[in-house]
């Protein structure tokens, strides 16, 4: 796939000054060994002993999170200097800023994406006795939130070809009990959200998007988290806009946000709610805010976000494309109701038959040798002991029949196939910055991978 010129020097360009004051954490080496040219050990000794990535370097990775001590710098250091920095007007210009991103009337900043989650659910009255549906392909956090308000999480199977939920199998799961559906846009692809929103309406449902992952991915231009009664973001360090630790609701509902400062904030009634149940210390909450230097560094790093959701999505449609030519390679399918994507993490499938039945472990241990950064991903949360052991809580205990709380009929009625395929088999993940190099990086994954679908016999039988 060939570039013009004029993209190339575009890119170059974006990317230069993007990385301006960066350059030490670009010039870091990856903490993996880079084997391509250079005597190799372990697993990759057979294959670069027999079709090394011919003279190739493995490339250097940008380093995450990024930082400009030129252009960051000035309004963190001016902040901190302030004295200020328990929540007050930087807090408030991030949350602007935000909402306008988002394309809706209101933002609030909590301490991280999973108090984002449960904050909004327990302020649309989910708790004790409710029933959430959610996806098993997603981080912890996820069902954790769901927990925490009270309520049970479950599970719908993934769709592997898109990596999120099956809205086929939405239906089949709701009961009398079920008050909320929280869609994760996995990946920072976007899910389904219009086909769940439809569902929700159908059996009155609250909406509440866990776009933890997605920040700018949007559904036909529209942004998701603005399509729910809630969206969900967090802006933890690992995150394409870090702030150390960080979340956000948003919403065109003035009141409910109004409900969801005054519980942020130790219950004390704010705006709509002051009407509502009376000023002051009115009402059930807890303390959530984000502090002044945490929306100093956002406010830094959202100047660069757009510029670099172009990078990521720019190489992952390249590197996607590229992939999609090696057998046993499949990458995410993109809907076409899909118009831009956030790339939190690049997710593929890896078929060991098409490697002559390599086990995923081996070739992500080949993979990481030849210097390119990969993970297995998420395991299967609907089968993890926090469920059993929250169920024999005190409170669950109290809210739940014995039978609601039979853990092997849990499991049994909550069994994702699919799921467990893409976790304990398939799956196959890069991260947000790897998206960030070169072409040419891109295109030394895809020799990296290539040599070892050539030499997968050799590597099997090293093994
Ligand atoms: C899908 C998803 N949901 C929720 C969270 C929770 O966010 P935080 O780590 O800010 O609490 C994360 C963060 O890793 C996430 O990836």
């Amino acid at each position: 796939m060939k570039q013009s010129n004029k993209k190339n020097t575009r890119r170059r360009f974006i990317k230069q000054n993007l990385l301006t004051g960066a350059g030490a954490m670009l010039g870091m080496h990856s903490a993996l060994p880079s084997l391509a040219g250079e005597p190799s050990k372990g697993i990759s000794a057979t294959i670069t002993a027999t079709a090394p990535v011919s003279g190739q370097q493995s490339p250097q990775w940008p380093k995450w999170p990024m930082w400009d001590i030129a252009a960051d710098e000035p309004s963190v250091l001016e902040t901190l200097r302030s004295g200020v920095w328990s929540r007050a007007k930087i807090v408030e210009q991030f949350e602007a800023a935000w909402a306008e991103t988002i394309g809706l009337k209101r933002c609030l900043t909590t301490v991280n994406g999973t108090n984002a989650l449960i904050c909004a659910l327990a302020n649309l009255d989910v708790g004790g006795g409710d029933e959430v549906i959610i996806p098993p392909y997603t981080f912890i956090a996820t069902p954790q939130a769901v927990l925490q308000t009270g309520a049970m999480p479950v599970f719908v199977d993934t769709d592997p070809d898109t990596f999120q939920m099956d809205v086929s199998k939405i239906e089949e799961k709701i009961t009398p009990r079920t008050r909320a559906i929280l869609p994760v846009h996995i990946a920072g692809i976007p899910c389904d959200i219009e086909g769940i929103m439809k569902i929700a309406r159908k059996h009155n449902l609250a909406v509440v998007e866990d776009a933890c992952q997605a920040w700018l991915s949007e559904v036909n231009h529209k942004k998701v988290g603005a399509f729910g009664h809630a969206g969900c973001f967090s802006f933890q360090n690992s995150k394409n806009i870090p702030m150390g630790e960080g979340g956000a609701i948003v919403s065109d509902d003035e009141e409910f946000i109004d409900k969801c400062y005054s519980y942020h904030n130790y219950g004390i009634a704010r705006g709509s709610m002051i009407a509502k149940y009376g000023a002051g210390m009115s009402m059930a909450g807890t303390k959530l805010r984000l502090t002044e230097y945490q929306a100093a560094i956002g406010l830094a790093q959202l100047k660069r976000l757009d510029a670099q959701t172009t990078i990521r999505a720019d190489n992952a449609a390249y590197l996607k494309s590229r992939l999609e030519t090696i057998p046993g390679i499949i990458p995410y399918k993109l809907h076409n109701y899909i118009t831009r994507v956030s790339f939190h993490l690049f997710p593929f499938r890896y078929k060991k038959e098409s490697f002559k039945g390599l086990p995923r472990a081996a070739f992500l241990k080949a993979l990481s040798a030849e210097g390119v950064p990969c993970s297995s991903g998420y395991s299967t949360l609907n089968t993890q002991p926090f469920l059993a052991n929250t169920f024999q809580s005190k409170n669950f205990k109290k809210m739940y029949s014995p039978q609601q709380l039979d853990i092997a009929r849990y499991q049994e009625r909550n069994r994702c196939p699919q799921n467990d395929i893409l976790c304990n088999e398939e799956a196959v993940w890069f991260t947000q910055n790897i998206l960030l190099g070169s072409r040419a990086d891109m295109d030394y994954i895809v020799s990296a991978i290539e040599k070892i679908h050539k030499n997968a016999e050799k590597l099997k039988k090293s093994l």
